[in-house]
């Protein structure tokens, strides 16, 4: 089962790239991280997808059985830098796909908007977006360690298990049977 995480943070030292680095290692999951990546601003012209960092990222993105988007919420949204990512996408790379949302808050209640935000566009790419999605504040983070406190962590554990019991049956159907 190969599994994608995506950070949407374009900060480097970001709290939503611990999170996604928490995931990547404990899960064995793949990680496209934006705040690495140098993707410019999609325009539609061709001669973006000549690019080697769109190649790299709709090529993680066509094998992934299963992908996970995690963005800091800004301004009751998700971050511009993962909007402009999945620009570059399209429903070739997500249809039917089982898809788990991940928000990084900061701590006053936020995050359900960016995760309906990026449940919404999610739809708008054919994804399979499931059930449980979790939101990461400021307080769920051991800073020390770069890894998720354990409450977070749980919460985690149970996003990902439903995200590969949904690529299972993904796979199943694919298969008929
Ligand atoms: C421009 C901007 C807008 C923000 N808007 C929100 C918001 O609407 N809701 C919220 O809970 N936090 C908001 N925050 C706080 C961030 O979501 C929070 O600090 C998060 O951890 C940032 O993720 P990062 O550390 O990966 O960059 C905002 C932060 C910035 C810089």
């Amino acid at each position: 089962m190969n599994l994608v995480i995506i950070n949407g943070s374009a900060r480097k030292n970001g709290r939503t790239g611990i999170a996604c680095r928490h995931i990547q290692k404990k899960y064995r999951v793949d990680l496209i991280d934006l705040s690495l990546l140098q993707l410019p601003i999609f325009n539609g012209e061709k001669e973006q997808i000549e690019l080697a960092e769109y190649k790299w990222l709709e090529e993680k993105a066509s094998k992934a059985d299963g992908i996970i988007l995690a963005t800091p919420e800004y301004h009751n949204g998700m971050s511009g830098a993962l909007k402009n990512a999945l620009d570059f996408l399209g429903s070739q790379h997500f249809f039917q796909k089982p898809v788990a949302l991940l928000a990084a808050a900061g701590g006053g209640k936020g995050g359900i908007n960016a995760l309906n935000n990026m449940r919404i566009v999610a739809r708008g790419l054919y994804a399979n977006v499931i059930p449980r999605q979790i939101i990461v504040d400021p307080d769920c983070f051991d800073y020390e360690k770069e890894e998720l406190l354990p409450e977070a962590d749980r919460l985690a554990r149970l996003m990902m298990e439903e995200l590969k019991l949904y690529v299972k049956l993904h796979s199943m159907m694919k298969e008929g049977k």
